[in-house]
């Protein structure tokens, strides 16, 4: 087995952004490299962790000794997700999941030569929320990190999303910067707690913001 103050813990982890077909070749995706979600996934390696990692496509290297689970739409998320967290002991969604998906895909790539297509969408499941309610039930998984990637309102948009999807950690990002956000090395995030405190740490690589948020998380389950 492995060392380290989270030796024996299930933690899955999420990374990567969904992508939902359109038709044979075309998808709706988000902007994700999955940096930040394969950093968690290294950082909690490297304390002992049993990781789980459910990524949606990425061009990323998955960190050694993780497990990991590949899956491209929101449903596929959700699927495995919920079979993985059944005995978790902590999930980490650093998932850029799409929002919304087309309403049918089509099996065949549309034929740019016919009249142009509208696409009719609808809203994906909400994982965290899903989560939140097995979790009512359940008691599993044990803790729940979700993120929050905003441009405007950072704070009040986060601290609704930690009460709503009832989660005990949000990692609040501030995408508007250059230096953060996406297909960068570093992040400049906020940690916001269901018991109120909040922590804001500087600009750093991800790697850094993965340990910082993985020593709260063992501060929590101890
Ligand atoms: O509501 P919003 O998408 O901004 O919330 C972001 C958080 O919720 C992230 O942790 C993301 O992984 C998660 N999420 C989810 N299911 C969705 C959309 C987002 O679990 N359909």
């Amino acid at each position: 087995g492995r060392n380290g103050p989270l030796a024996k813990r299930k933690v899955v982890i999420t990374a990567g952004g969904t992508q939902e077909p359109i038709d044979a070749v075309r998808v709706i995706t988000n902007r994700s490299s999955g940096k930040q979600g394969y950093a968690l996934a290294q950082a909690a390696l490297d304390v002992g962790a049993d990781v789980v990692l459910i990524t949606a496509p990425t061009s990323l290297i998955p960190p050694y000794g993780a497990k990991v689970i590949k899956v491209r739409t929101a449903a596929e998320m959700l699927d495995a997700v919920l079979q993985e967290t059944q005995d978790a002991d902590v999930l980490i969604m650093a998932a850029a999941v799409a929002d919304f998906r087309p309403r049918v895909a089509q099996s065949q790539k549309i034929k740019k030569e016919r009249e142009i297509p509208s696409l009719e969408l609808e809203a994906t499941p909400d994982i965290l929320v899903e989560v939140a309610e097995r979790r009512a039930h359940l008691g599993y998984p044990r803790r729940v990190i979700g993120f929050a990637a905003e441009s405007e309102d950072l704070l009040a948009n986060a601290q609704s999303k930690l009460q709503r999807k009832r989660l005990d950690m949000i990692v609040a990002n501030d995408i508007s910067a250059q230096d953060a956000g996406f297909e960068v090395d570093t992040n400049r995030v906020t940690l916001l707690f269901a018991d109120g405190r909040m922590e804001t740490l500087p600009l750093m690589e991800k790697d850094k913001v993965a340990e910082a948020v993985i020593g709260h998380l063992i501060t929590m389950l101890i």
